[in-house]
């Protein structure tokens, strides 16, 4: 095979055999072929895409080039949840101990933050002793035990992946939609999972910027998942504005720990009931969507959700009683409300610039050796679509140090207050294909 044939196959618009897309793989994990021969292919698929059947081949041979994580002795269908991207976001850290309450079990394998995301083992470990370094064999009890564990990113995975997306990063090739949804879905099926759930951002600041992409996306990844043997399921949600009210690491597991005794935002509560739906459906511990939604919210209800999480802390040395005392999780010195510069109705809250202001005060890394701030961050006490008086507190400021000037002029830039406002619109499309 010749990897110039399979480049002009691809270019003149033929379907690759599978074959033929493993030894692309292949080759070009091991250093054979060589990066321009991968680029042009990428661009070959990025103007010929890839029928169903490619895709699939696409994913799994590169799911093969690396590591994959053998769950198979924890019981039941491991569920793993995915999000496009997103500032302020609390789902995974009310939806594992959350689908975890209702027998669903969660083996998840975490990252931690870089730039304005945050990542879920940064805002664990704003719980004293909390830790994801356990032995491969102790996650596995857990989750057999408990239902939840998070263990920090071992093993090789999809090296294939890692070296083909710096090579579509400068090549103009990041976005294709096979290539973006083989991409994400081997990285998943390499960390273990049997059945996956994902959420699609669409809007202002999201990797896909329209509704019809973000579909288009969503649909190619739930039938990768499918003709790959994982039950798969996708929503498409919003990300105009940052999710619930709290950005910054102890500030979500406050925000995390209310949703999960049924006091958080709205908006935060909605998503993780639409998300654990699916994943209690894809994990086979209910038959529809409506039934999955009535077990998840008993379980917020018997207090059972709040007792899962608990117990998932203390498993991995936490102190399981910021549960019952949020006041235990580390605290910011200072506390600055931001007044709206105007009375009406707020328009737009740009998810990113939050991100970055949070990252301004310290909650967030630049490079991947720096220490972060857990007490730092922002709560929204506004959203897009509520009215406001002038001088009334958009949002409070939580910061170590004194002088928060150059946030105060990030955030004002971020925010804007008009006459007219609507209500906007959270989940977009649900995909169950
Ligand atoms: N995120 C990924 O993991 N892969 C892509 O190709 C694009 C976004
Ligand atoms: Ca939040």
């Amino acid at each position: 095979m010749r990897m110039v044939d399979i480049i002009e196959k691809k270019r003149d618009g033929q379907v690759l055999t599978k074959e033929e897309i493993e030894f692309f793989i292949t080759g070009y994990t091991n250093g054979d072929i060589p990066d321009y021969q991968a680029s042009s292919l990428a661009m070959a698929v990025f103007f010929q895409d890839m029928n169903d059947e490619e895709r699939a081949a696409l994913t799994m041979a590169m799911v093969n080039s690396g590591d994959v994580i053998d769950l198979s002795d924890i019981h039941g269908t491991k569920v793993d949840k995915h999000s496009t991207g997103g500032v302020g976001d609390t789902t995974t850290l009310v939806l594992a101990p959350l689908v975890a309450a209702v027998g669903v079990p969660v083996a998840k394998m975490s990252g931690r933050g870089l730039g304005h995301t945050g990542g879920t083992i940064d805002k664990l470990e704003s719980v004293e002793g909390f830790h994801v370094e356990i032995s491969e064999e102790k996650f596995v009890k857990l989750v057999n035990e408990a239902k939840v564990a998070v263990i920090g990113q071992t093993g090789n995975l999809t090296p294939a992946d890692k070296k083909l997306y710096g090579l579509r990063d400068v090549t103009g090739t990041v976005n294709s939609i096979p290539l973006i949804a083989s991409s994400i879905m081997s990285k998943k099926i390499a960390a273990g999972a049997d059945a996956i759930v994902l959420d699609v951002k669409t809007g202002n600041g999201a990797f896909m910027k329209t509704l019809e992409d973000a579909e288009a996306l969503a649909h190619a990844m739930v039938s990768i998942g499918n003709n790959v043997g994982r039950n798969t399921m996708a929503i498409i949600s919003d990300m105009g504005q940052p999710l619930g009210h709290a950005i910054g690491n102890a500030l979500e597991v406050k925000e995390a720990i209310e949703t999960l005794q049924g006091k958080g935002p709205e908006d935060l509560t909605e998503l993780v009931m639409t998300l654990g739906s699916q994943m209690v459906v894809v994990g086979g511990k209910a038959k529809d969507l409506e039934e999955a939604r009535a077990l998840l919210e008993k379980a917020i209800q018997d207090g059972s959700a709040l007792e899962s999480f608990r117990t998932f802390l203390e498993n991995q040395d936490g102190d399981g009683s910021v549960v019952d005392d949020v006041s235990k999780l580390p605290q910011a010195k200072y506390q600055v409300a931001l007044p709206a510069e105007s009375s009406g109705f707020v328009t737009e809250i740009v998810a990113n610039e939050m991100g970055v202001a949070s990252m301004m005060l310290g909650a967030g890394r630049q490079t991947k050796d720096d220490d972060i701030d857990l007490s730092v961050g922002l709560v929204l006490h506004k959203k897009v679509g509520d009215r406001v008086d002038e001088g009334e507190p958009l949002l409070t400021i939580h910061s170590n140090r004194e002088n928060v000037d150059d946030v105060i002029e990030k955030l004002n830039q971020s925010i804007t207050v008009s006459e007219q406002g609507a209500e906007p619109t959270l989940i977009h499309k649900i995909i169950t294909e």
